[in-house]
């Protein structure tokens, strides 16, 4: 990631948490986020009193960008929460751009993207923190972890500080002979520190990360090279920022070429031995959101479109080329059964 601070904590929810705690974000402030996005992104807004503000995705890359952004933006708002769909970078210089016009803090969710690169930068050393998982399903896993990351010393001491219940010195430096019994509790903190076993987990895991994110091209582009001839489907859109971490296989359906739904699809997938997701039911289609903030289906056109024809595919560095064959083979009877 190349930042020049790195605080490992037991989740990217607890990192990006901690990084919206640490640009300032309060109560009364709004947040910009994609309505295209996990449950995590939205809800460490309201951790603060904040609120979540959706701003829809775009049809090609999955993600927000400067104009979905700018379109949300009021005299509240106080930052910019990007997510980088899938593990492709959003477009950051325009909304960096934005941000600094704007006076705005921006924090990446990079829950999919480890490791991903935009324009030659890796993600993680680009806006002001970012934050990335390593849950069980990502690229680097620790069974539960995570990581925020920052350019800046006080919004690293900051977040250091409150991932340890506000406590001003590490527990290990308390406990050993060197150290000293004496802590002082500076703020009201969180128990969000990363396990050692965790880290043990991690450290090994990190020397194999390139070879994993190449396994997972290599399975993308399978993929593509076979999806990509059909009229039935879309295959996912590379929008040429740099590494792509391949976190998921998003393939869309071409519902209008199709008898069959979505839902249809995946339950033929899934009879042919084919585990599949669907990555994601928008923000503002969940009952909270609609209860809170007047959300409605309808808001955010393009999120819901892409919804409505989501299909992840298996995609992780243990499947053989063989497995691989087995999904192809599968979604292409699938699509030619379903064919209109
Ligand atoms: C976009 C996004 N952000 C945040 C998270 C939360 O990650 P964690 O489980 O490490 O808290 C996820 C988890 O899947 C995610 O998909």
């Amino acid at each position: 990631m190349n930042a020049r601070h790195a605080i490992a904590v037991n989740s990217a929810t607890a990192a990006l948490h901690l990084a919206l705690e640490a640009i300032g974000v309060g109560p009364g402030d709004e947040v910009i986020i994609p309505a295209y996005t996990f449950a995590a992104t939205g809800e460490v807004v309201t951790y603060l009193g904040a609120r979540p503000v959706l701003a829809d995705c775009r049809e090609d890359t999955l993600n927000i960008d400067a104009g979905t952004i700018e379109s949300q933006l009021t005299s509240r708002s106080k930052a910019i929460l990007p997510v980088h769909i899938a593990g492709q970078a959003c477009d950051m210089e325009p909304i960096l751009e934005l941000a600094r016009a704007r006076g705005l803090g921006v924090v990446e969710d990079a829950a999919h993207a480890l490791p991903a690169s935009y324009k030659g930068r890796p993600v993680g050393a680009i806006g002001d923190i970012t934050a990335f998982s390593f849950y069980a399903t990502k690229t680097l896993t620790t069974g539960e972890g995570g990581m925020a990351t920052t350019e800046r010393d006080d919004y690293a001491a900051r977040m250091k500080l409150m991932s340890l219940h506000g406590l001003s010195g590490d527990a290990w430096k308390r406990y050993t002979a060197r150290g000293h019994w004496y802590y002082e509790i500076t703020d009201f903190g969180f128990k969000y520190n990363l396990t050692d076993v965790a880290a043990a987990i991690g450290l090994r895991q990190l020397e194999r990360l390139g070879v994993f994110q190449q396994r997972r091209e290599q399975i993308a582009r399978m993929y593509n090279d076979s999806f990509g001839e059909l009229d039935t489907c879309f295959t996912p859109r590379d929008a040429g920022f740099g590494t792509h971490a391949w976190h998921l296989y998003i393939l869309e359906l071409n519902l209008p070429a199709l008898t069959a739904g979505r839902n249809d699809v995946l339950d033929s997938l899934r009879r042919k031995g084919v585990g599949t997701s669907v990555h994601f039911m928008p923000l503002h289609l969940h009952p909270i959101y609609q209860r809170l903030y007047g959300y409605q289906p309808g808001d955010f056109p393009t999120a819901e479109a892409v919804f409505a024809r989501a299909c992840s595919l298996p995609i992780y560095p243990a499947m053989t080329d063989r497995d691989v064959a087995h999904v192809i083979e599968a979604v292409r009877t699938t699509l030619q059964e379903a064919r209109r």
